[in-house]
C-alpha cells in the first residue's frame, strides 16, 4: 500500500485483509513523505513500513525505480495507491500493469486530480463520490472497478463531503481489493 498522509483507507485495507477468508494478504506500507500519520498507524498494525522520500531524488524516475526495487523486495504482487499524492510516470505503470490500483474522490471521469468536491460542487452537481480504479500512463483515467455516490446538500462545503464519503472509502476500497486480489493470478 502506497501512502502520503494519515492512512484510514490503508488502515481499511489492513483491517479488511486481517479476514481468514480475505485474498489478499498486507505485506507493507511505503510512505513518500517521512511524516505521514499514516506510517505510525501502519506500524501498530504491525505492518512492515518504509518511507522513500521523493524529495531525496532529482527526478520521478530515480525516484521510482528504488520504489519499484522495495516493492519487489516485499514480494508485492498488487499495489494499492491510498492517499498517495504523487503521480505515477508511465515507466513504474508499466511495470505494474494490471497491479495498480488507486482510491480516487470524484466519480470518474468526472474530475480527475485534485480539488475533485469543490469542483463538484461548483458545476452544480447533484451527487460526487469515490472511486476505485486501475492506474494507467493517464491520470486517474484507468477502468473504474468500483464506484459509489453520496448527494451534495445545497450547503455542503468539499469539507463536509469528504467526512461524508470517508466511510464509503473505507468499505469501498477493501471490496475492490477483495474483487482484483480474488482474479489475480500469481506473476510469471
Ligand atoms: C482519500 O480521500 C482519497 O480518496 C484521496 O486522499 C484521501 C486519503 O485519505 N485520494 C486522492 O485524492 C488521490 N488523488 P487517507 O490517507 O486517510 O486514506
Amino acid at each position: 500500500i502506497l501512502i502520503s498522509g494519515r492512512g484510514s483507507n490503508m488502515v481499511a485495507l489492513v483491517e479488511a485483509a486481517r479476514l481468514e477468508t480475505y485474498p489478499a494478504e498486507i505485506v507493507g506500507v511505503i510512505s513518500n513523505k517521512p511524516n505521514a500519520a499514516g506510517l505510525e498507524k501502519a506500524q501498530a498494525l504491525n505492518i512492515p513500513t518504509a518511507v522513500i522520500d521523493h524529495t531525496d531524488y532529482s527526478d520521478r524516475e530515480t525516484f521510482e525505480q528504488d520504489l519499484h526495487e522495495k516493492l519487489l523486495a516485499l514480494e508485492a504482487e498488487l499495489v494499492c495507491c491510498a492517499g498517495f499524492m504523487r503521480v505515477l510516470t508511465p515507466w513504474f505503470v508499466s511495470r505494474w500493469e494490471n497491479r495498480l490500483i488507486n482510491i480516487h474522490p470524484s466519480l470518474l471521469p468526472k474530475y480527475k486530480g485534485l480539488q475533485t468536491h469543490q469542483r463538484a460542487i461548483d458545476a452544480g452537481d447533484k451527487e460526487t463520490g469515490c472511486s476505485v480504479h486501475w492506474v494507467t500512463e493517464d491520470l486517474d483515467a484507468g477502468a473504474v472497478i468500483l464506484q459509489e455516490s453520496v448527494q451534495i446538500a445545497p450547503h455542503d462545503t468539499a469539507e463536509l463531503l469528504a467526512a461524508r464519503l470517508l466511510p464509503i472509502e473505507l468499505s469501498l476500497y477493501p471490496e475492490a481489493l477483495e474483487i482484483v486480489a480474488s482474479k489475480l493470478r500469481s506473476p510469471q
